[in-house]
């Protein structure tokens, strides 16, 4: 008998669907394991407005497979205009956060934010309506060097932002690096963080050593090794609570990831929950691994647990060299190879 490993179905936490036949290509992936999914604001242009993200909503039911009860959960984009009566107008009609992108920091930032302590009474807004800040952790300053962009941020963004909004909730994304994970480990329980699936699985040599893999770069990009340890011990450690799943699946067509100058962005929809379960297998920590997938982002989002179920099983899969992205393909994480480990029901 194979290892099984039941968990209530999860979430994910930090999602890129695109749109249009792009979005058809990747839905159903993600509808078949997680329950429910927080949508990234990045399209082009950015879903700023609470229309933009009602009517984006609207696609995306439209674009889910038949008698799939998949819940996406809306974000809108923060902009150098964004007010506080559009933080209220956002807590009525339900979005669940706002993402602060940097200007110039990863794939369709150009609308973002150029100063976030020019927003002040937009975060206290937020902090007072409880609507988290999610954030693309990197500071953009071209004398910084790209591997060293998340730890600036933490001292340049972060601590300036929670020591003028205290009680303001910060999800940190996709962190890289031993500095973001002990920060949020030592911060107060309104700041977590996502961690991907590529960030523990991987680290710099699997981006660059033997020819370069245009299909491992991502933004924050791939790191050291001792950092990837660090996330390992942070998802699975005595401060896992702050911890949850995100993919930060981002797909791109093959090429415009292959070519001089590729996207930054990882497409692992197609096998999160078995690519996490690698990383908690490889820790000595797959008891860990339910309340990272399933109930730590529910619990820092005020959401209810969901009562469904998913059941890995140690039974190896070979992932398709390559899927269907509209008109053009699309290349998965593990693309051509083997992953430990199968989803059998959800
Ligand atoms: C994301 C994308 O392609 O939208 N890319 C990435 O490398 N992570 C944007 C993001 O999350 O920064
Ligand atoms: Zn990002
Ligand atoms: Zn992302």
């Amino acid at each position: 008998m194979p290892q099984t490993l039941v968990l209530p179905q999860p979430d994910d936490m930090h999602l890129h669907l695109r749109d249009g036949d792009a979005l058809k290509a990747v839905l159903p992936f993600t509808a078949k394991q997680m329950a429910r999914a927080i949508i990234m604001p990045n399209l082009k242009p950015p879903v700023v407005r609470v229309a933009d993200a009602l009517a984006y909503r609207q696609r995306i039911q439209a674009a889910l497979p038949e008698g799939s009860d998949f819940q996406p959960l809306m974000t809108l984009y923060l902009t150098d205009r964004t007010t506080p009566d559009w933080v209220h107008e956002a807590k009525s009609a339900g979005i669940i956060a706002f993402k602060l992108y940097p200007a110039g920091a990863t794939t369709n930032s150009d609308a973002g934010v150029t100063n976030i302590l020019l927003l002040l009474p937009t975060l206290h807004a937020m902090s007072e309506a409880g609507l988290p800040l999610l954030v693309h952790g990197e500071v953009t300053d071209s004398n910084i060097d790209i591997f060293d962009r998340e730890a600036a941020f933490i001292e340049r963004v972060l601590k300036p932002i929670i020591k003028q909004v205290p009680q303001l909730k910060i999800v940190f994304e996709h962190i890289t690096t031993a500095e973001a994970a002990k920060f949020v480990e030592n911060a107060s329980d309104n700041i977590a963080a996502t961690v991907t699936p590529q960030h523990l699985l991987l680290n710099r040599n699997d981006l660059l050593v033997g020819g370069i893999r245009p299909h491992h770069y991502c933004l924050p990009v791939l790191k050291r090794e001792s950092h990837r340890q660090a996330l390992l011990t942070a998802v699975t450690g005595k401060f896992a609570h702050k911890f949850f799943l995100g993919t930060d699946s981002a797909p791109h067509s093959q090429h415009t990831k292959e070519c001089a100058c590729g996207c930054a962005g990882v497409f692992s929809a197609h096998a999160a929950l078995e690519l996490y379960a690698e990383a908690f297998e490889q820790a000595g920590a797959l008891d860990k691994l339910a309340a990272f997938a399933s109930q730590n982002g529910a619990r820092f989002y005020g959401l209810p647990q969901n009562s469904g179920t998913i059941t890995l099983v140690k039974q190896t899969q070979t992932i398709p060299p390559c899927f269907n992205f509209g008109t053009e393909s699309l290349i998965p994480m593990r693309a051509g190879e083997e992953i430990a480990w199968s989803v059998v029901s959800a």
